[in-house]
């Protein structure tokens, strides 16, 4: 069986779709959150998962942090670590701990749109087509090859908040699937890119 750790910093409902999704021989072993008010982590201890928060504010520097966070992921023993609305930016050294092994969900089709406000940015910049991108994570933020994406129309009426919705149901079916693939050795990465696996 095959241990995955989630991530996030808030409502978590990437996570509830990846917990509620057939994974195969893989089971969501822990989430942890760096917001102990995270509205995910009751929902997944009421689920009988183990949860964890550490408080990013408790810590000196990002690096104090992020060995910490380590440590708490690594109790888990995971064969991924899954960051769903996870909002902190990773040093270099967790980056490079869980190379290969570590997976983002990002709202926009990247490379457009890295960073925050990805809707409003979409929205202004006069985009028919906004998304969301599931990537192998890198130390260069919002970059790492990129394993799933998935478009949406952008209407002339959306708002941020409109065009979220419509690209969050997008973000609950790419995701869970993204997960299963990784952990069932279909995709290989190669450079930049990821393709199917030999
Ligand atoms: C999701 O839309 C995810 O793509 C985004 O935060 C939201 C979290 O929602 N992630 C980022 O912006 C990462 N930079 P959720 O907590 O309900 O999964």
């Amino acid at each position: 069986m095959k241990n995955i750790v989630i991530l996030i910093s808030g409502r978590g409902s990437n996570m509830q779709a990846i917990v509620e999704a057939e994974l195969g021989d893989a089971r969501v072993a822990a989430v942890i959150a760096n917001r102990p008010d995270a509205a995910g982590l009751a929902w997944a201890a009421e689920r009988g998962i183990a949860t964890v928060a550490l408080d990013h504010k408790a810590y000196a520097d990002r690096l104090a942090f992020d060995r910490a966070l380590m440590a708490a992921i690594d109790d888990f023993a995971p064969d991924l670590v899954v960051l769903a609305g996870f909002m902190r930016i990773l040093t270099a050294e967790f980056t490079a701990h869980y190379r290969d092994r570590l997976l983002n969900i990002h709202p926009s089709l990247l490379p457009s749109f890295p960073g925050l406000d990805t809707h409003r940015r979409a929205i202004e910049a006069g985009c028919k087509l906004a998304g969301c991108t599931v990537h192998f994570v890198t130390a260069e933020l919002d970059h790492g090859p990129i394993v799933a994406q998935a478009a949406v129309p952008v209407l002339d009426q959306d708002d941020p908040a409109s065009l979220a919705a419509r690209v969050l149901k997008e973000e609950h079916r790419i995701y869970p699937a993204a997960v299963r693939d990784v952990l069932a050795g279909r995709l290989r990465i190669d450079g930049l890119r990821v393709v199917a696996s030999a």
